[in-house]
C-alpha cells in the first residue's frame, strides 16, 4: 500500500491541506473515531457526526466533489446544522494519508463501487491493507453491499465481478485474505436493507419508498495480520464456517 503524506480535506466547497497535528489534536479529544470509507455524498457520515457530537467522523472518498454539498452544510454553525466533528478527506483507501493511520475505533464501507468494490470482493492487497491501516487494533469493520447490483441488467463495469455471497466468503478464500491483512471475519449474512441503520439515506432514496433490497453484510474485527491458510491446510470444520450461518432474528 502507498500512503500519501498530505491530508486534503474539504472546507466548505474547497479542498485544503489540513495540518496532521491539527487532526491529531481533534482525534485525541474525541470519544470515538468512525472512518467511513467510500463515503460518497457523505450524508451518512454527516448524520453520524450530528448524532454523536463527541465523536470525530471521517469520510474518505477520492471523488471529493460529491462530498462538497455535505461539507458546506457541515461548515455552518452547529445550531444551523453544522458538524464541526465531520472531516471529509479526499483520498482513495489504497493511498490513504499517513495521518489516518491507526485512528479508527470503527470502520464502515457502505455500498462501495469502483475500485473499492472490486478490492473488497476480490480481496485485493492494496484495498484490504488500506482499510486495516486506518483501524486501531480491535476496531470493528462493517461492509454492506446491495445484492441487486448483481441482478439484470448488471452494470457493464461489474459484469466480470463474481457475486459476493456469505458462502463465497469462505469458498473463494476471501476470509483468509481478510485475515492475512488483519481482518478476522466475525459475521456474514444477507439482511433486508431496512435492518441496516448505517445505510445512507441517499442510498435508501435511490431505492425508492417501499423498495426491498437484500444486502450482503460482513463484519470483521481488526487483528494482527496472519499468514493466509492454504486450502490444503484448512480443517474441514474450521471455526470460521460459523460466519456464514444464516441470520436468526435481528
Ligand atoms: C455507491 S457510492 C456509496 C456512497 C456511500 N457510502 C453511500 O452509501 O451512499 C461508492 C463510493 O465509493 C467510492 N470509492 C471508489 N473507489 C474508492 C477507493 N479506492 N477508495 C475510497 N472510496 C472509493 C466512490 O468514489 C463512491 O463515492
Amino acid at each position: 500500500m502507498n500512503t500519501a503524506s498530505r491530508l486534503k480535506v474539504l472546507a466548505g466547497k474547497k479542498l485544503v491541506d489540513l495540518d496532521p497535528a491539527e487532526l491529531a489534536a481533534a482525534l485525541a479529544a474525541s470519544d470515538h473515531v468512525l472512518v467511513d470509507v467510500g463515503t460518497g455524498d457523505a450524508r451518512t457520515a454527516y448524520r453520524q457526526a450530528v448524532a454523536h457530537p463527541e465523536w470525530t467522523v471521517i469520510g474518505v472518498d477520492p471523488a471529493w466533489q460529491r462530498m462538497a454539498e455535505t461539507a458546506v452544510r457541515a461548515a455552518r454553525k452547529p445550531a444551523k446544522g453544522g458538524a464541526p466533528n465531520l472531516v471529509l478527506v479526499n483520498a482513495a483507501i489504497e493511498t490513504v494519508p499517513t495521518a489516518l493511520s491507526g485512528v479508527a475505533d470503527e470502520v464502515t464501507v457502505l455500498m462501495p463501487w469502483g475500485k473499492l468494490l472490486r478490492g473488497v470482493v476480490l480481496g485485493e492487497d492494496d484495498v484490504l491493507s488500506g482499510l486495516r491501516a486506518v483501524a486501531k487494533d480491535g476496531a470493528p469493520l462493517e461492509l454492506s453491499i446491495g445484492t441487486s447490483i448483481w441482478r439484470e441488467p448488471v452494470p457493464l463495469e461489474i459484469r466480470d465481478l463474481p457475486e459476493l455471497t456469505p458462502e463465497a466468503v469462505e469458498s473463494t478464500g476471501l476470509a483468509d485474505r481478510l485475515a492475512a491483512f488483519g481482518w478476522q471475519v466475525t459475521d456474514v449474512r444477507l439482511v433486508p436493507h431496512t435492518e441496516l441503520e448505517t445505510i445512507s439515506s441517499s442510498w435508501a432514496r435511490r431505492l425508492g419508498s417501499g423498495a426491498t433490497e437484500t444486502v450482503f453484510r460482513l463484519r470483521a474485527v481488526a487483528v494482527d495480520p496472519r499468514e493466509p491458510v492454504r486450502p490444503d491446510q484448512a480443517a474441514p470444520e474450521a471455526d470460521g464456517h460459523a460466519a456464514a450461518e444464516p441470520e436468526r432474528g435481528a
